[in-house]
């Protein structure tokens, strides 16, 4: 049956990594509906797949089995090259830890992306838009007096803003977060949080993992992963 509002699923999703000799079942039939505009929290214990299955699902990594697609395009069946495009146009990601380049200065990492979806010559054309677009994403972050600093000379907090600016630079249609507050104090925390919330107000697909009980409550659905399936918690 189609679901017009469905932007992620996953069906049946196994996924196992090889340790040496065994096999180490990760996720073992997981099954998951995302609609379009919810802002999603997944919960678990560390180690219960939580990171693998966000993973799959913004196509950074394939599950084993099962069907993972995106408004009905199953992305099991598209090339590398299709799915690093797929991901660069559709999918933003925050990760624990920023995974900002330390070498390039904030302006230039929230830029990122867009160049790397951009020929030299489409970089040329699109440069002026897309340093508009980064500049306005870093000043709604309170960052526009930062866009010359280098991710170092930033705080946790400010480090974050700067990878959800980056993560927002191509409109992406799904941001999926990985313990987006995982490295920060409670309030800087909060901070984050604020702003997954205020873009899920506006209409923004999100898609939170964490291990705090109290941080998913932030979400107004949360799932939890049990055993490598997944679980239905809460609706708020
Ligand atoms: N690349 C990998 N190679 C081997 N084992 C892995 C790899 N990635 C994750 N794992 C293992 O898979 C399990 C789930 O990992 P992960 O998805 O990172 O869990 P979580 O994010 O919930 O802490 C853990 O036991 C972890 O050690
Ligand atoms: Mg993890």
């Amino acid at each position: 049956m189609s679901d017009t509002n469905t932007i992620l699923k996953a069906e049946g999703v196994f996924k196992s990594y090889r340790m040496g000799q065994s096999d180490v079942k990760v996720l073992k039939g997981a099954n998951l509906s995302i609609e379009q505009g919810q802002f999603v929290g997944i919960i678990g214990a560390s180690g219960s797949g939580k990171s693998t299955l966000l993973h799959i699902l913004g196509a950074l990594d394939r599950p084993d089995s099962g069907i993972v697609s995106y408004k009905e395009r199953d992305l099991n069946r598209e090339s590398t090259g299709r799915l690093n495009r797929f991901r660069n146009e559709t999918i933003g990601f925050v990760f624990q830890f920023y995974h900002l380049l330390d070498e390039l200065n904030v302006l230039e990492n929230v830029l990122l992306p867009k160049m790397a979806g951009c020929s030299a010559f489409g970089w040329l054309v699109c440069r002026s838009a897309a340093k508009k677009r980064a500049k306005g994403l870093l000043e709604e972050f309170g960052l526009g007096e930062r866009i010359g600093h280098k991710p170092y000379q930033l705080s946790g907090g400010e480090r974050q803003r700067v990878a959800i600016a980056r993560a927002l630079m191509n409109e992406p249609e799904v941001l999926l977060a990985d313990e987006p507050t995982g490295n920060l104090d409670s309030e800087t925390g909060n901070g984050i949080l604020e702003v997954l919330r205020r873009l899920h107000d506006t209409g923004q697909t999100v898609v939170m993992v964490t291990h705090d009980d109290k941080v998913a409550e932030w979400a107004g659905r949360v799932i939890k992963l049990v055993d490598g399936m997944v679980e239905e918690q809460a609706w708020t």
